[in-house]
């Protein structure tokens, strides 16, 4: 392929390694509205280590108590990544995140102050002085606790250089051996950012992993950490599907499939399993709520549709006349037909496998056949999508009650009426009930019958196959009492996708599942 600019570099000989510090489970669940629970964060951030990510950064323990222990849980149960855990420059934030990350194969401690004028007038009102010394005692303590430890100058885009170098420089000799310099209000330049890279990479010691952190306030947070990796950063923090404060943060996969797709011209690699990144993005919006618009590069709806009559016919001819990357890559494919209403149970294991789902244990395969079997019913053919839907709905909380059948009368001028049957420790039990509209009167029934009646803060309806037949997905946030809970459903019927994600969160409300951050309130210590 010939490159369009001959002031571009030349094809790169060699490839050097980027490693990539996923902050999904920190900075990405300081979306707005974004409540998930342990068990979410623990199902993420194994998924992000079977993506191949470097280092996880688990959560800021000193948050809440549940914060903590959500990070403990990463800690203990994942392996392989380095699991991080965030840490203003404070003596306490410090202690809680060693805390946090002290079971982990391979602990990390990230500790920060900010550093431009602003930030170090009006919120720390701190001579910068004062801020070189803060930063100095916050990487000493932590590498009192941990050998690897990062320190990020916030706002470090809106700082003075050479006070960058001097608080960078001062890190290292306290024991930093990884330096963020992070774009908190996403307000750089892909050019401003590559020269900021090199100008610290010239003061700062060989050894020392360089890190962009990036916000996507001016649409510029993919090409500021690739400018970023120019100038010198061997580290990007970035996170799935670009979610993170206010526009979010720099998207994973973006990044990834940019030195995947242009090695020629990057010259650089990371260790990323590009084949799991589309069931990273579905898990992460399903759990977060926040769904992917269709025409995100590499994992929304559109990005590998070809809708126009000359593109599709050039497609056909060669796909390369119009696909930089094959749909394939990404762990995508292009709506295979895996199977139909005859199917058994061993052509369904084996699909769930080739899908990714290899040690899903026999009592979870069941359960995804039966409803495999009722919605081959219904729809005939199955395509992955459908499959991949299932799984993901799946019983991962206690199933005190389960959704028997439901039937919905209403029509123009009359009160939607909602009949509800309900399996329950007691057996089947049934309830009638109207409503505005027929989900709220089959939530009624629902809550008649569990005598349970939390609070519905959010619900959204997404389809996520193609067709007339498609399974439509409902996510729901719920508040009941002080816990937010977020539940899913998938079914070709939309009343019915309601009616499962309402079950669920009755069965996450049993469970005592749910998150304790009320939603708008700032955790103490949230950033
Ligand atoms: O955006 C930012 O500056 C951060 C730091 C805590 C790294 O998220
Ligand atoms: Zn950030």
């Amino acid at each position: 392929m010939t490159l369009p600019d001959a002031n571009q570099p030349a094809h790169r000989q060699s490839t050097e390694r980027i490693r990539i510090f996923d902050t999904t489970l920190r900075d990405g669940e300081q979306s707005p509205g974004v409540a998930l629970n342990h068990s979410q964060k623990l199902e993420i951030a194994h998924t992000l280590s079977r993506l191949g990510v470097d280092v996880i950064e688990a959560g800021f323990p000193i948050a809440s108590p549940g914060d903590l222990e959500g990070v403990s849980r990463i800690a203990r149960e994942v392996r392989g990544p380095v699991i991080a855990g965030l840490a203003r420059a404070n003596k306490a934030d410090i202690e809680a995140a060693a805390k946090g990350v002290e079971a982990a194969e391979k602990p990390r401690i990230h500790t920060f102050i900010a550093t431009s004028p602003i930030h170090m007038a009006k919120k720390l009102n701190l001579e910068p002085d004062a801020v070189v010394e803060r930063a100095v005692m916050a990487v000493t303590l932590a590498r009192s606790f941990v050998d690897d430890v990062e320190f990020s100058a916030e706002d470090a885009t809106r700082s003075d250089w050479d006070f960058l170098a001097r608080i960078l420089g001062a890190a290292v000799e306290a024991g930093a051996t990884t330096l963020n310099v992070p774009d908190t209000v996403g307000y750089t330049t892909p050019e401003e950012m590559r020269k900021l890279f090199a100008f610290l990479k010239e003061q700062l010691p060989a050894h020392i992993i360089l890190s962009s952190h990036c916000h996507d306030d001016l649409g510029m947070a993919v090409a500021n950490s690739i400018a970023a990796v120019e100038g010198g950063a061997r580290q990007i923090e970035c996170t799935i599907n670009g979610i993170g404060e206010r526009a979010g943060n720099a998207s994973l996969e973006e990044i990834v499939m940019a030195f995947h797709t242009r090695k020629d011209f990057y010259g650089f690699e990371t260790g990323i399993h590009t084949r799991e990144i589309y069931r990273a993005s579905r898990l992460i919006s399903r759990l977060s709520g926040m769904p992917v618009q269709p025409n995100k590069a590499v994992v929304g709806d559109n990005a590998f549709a070809h809708e126009s009559g000359i593109h599709q016919d050039g497609v056909l001819k060669a796909r390369e006349t119009y696909e930089i990357m094959n749909a394939e890559l990404v762990g995508r494919e292009a709506a295979v037909l895996v199977m139909g209403k005859h199917s058994g149970r061993a052509a369904f294991r084996k699909a769930l496998t080739d899908l990714g789902y290899e040690d899903m244990p026999d009592d979870k395969v069941q359960y995804l056949f039966g409803r495999f079997k009722d919605l081959a019913d219904r729809k005939g053919q199955i395509y992955s999508d459908d499959l991949r839907a299932l799984v993901e709905s799946r019983a991962d909380v206690p199933q005190t009650f389960s959704l028997e059948g439901f039937q919905i009368t209403s029509g123009m001028n009359m009160t939607p009426v909602a009949f509800v049957r309900l399996q329950t420790p007691d057996g089947p039990v049934d309830a009638t009930a109207h409503g505005d509209g027929p989900v709220e009167a089959a939530y009624s029934a629902i809550a008649k019958i569990t005598g349970l009646n939390p609070e519905l803060e959010s619900y959204r309806l997404q389809a996520v196959t193609k067709g007339d037949d498609a399974l439509g997905e409902v996510s729901i946030t719920a508040r009941y009492g002080e816990k937010l809970l977020s539940g899913t459903g998938v079914a070709t019927d939309v009343v019915e996708a309601s009616a499962r994600a309402w079950v669920r969160v009755m069965n996450m409300i049993v469970a005592g599942m749910g998150s304790e951050r009320r939603e708008g309130e700032m955790a103490p210590g949230r950033i």
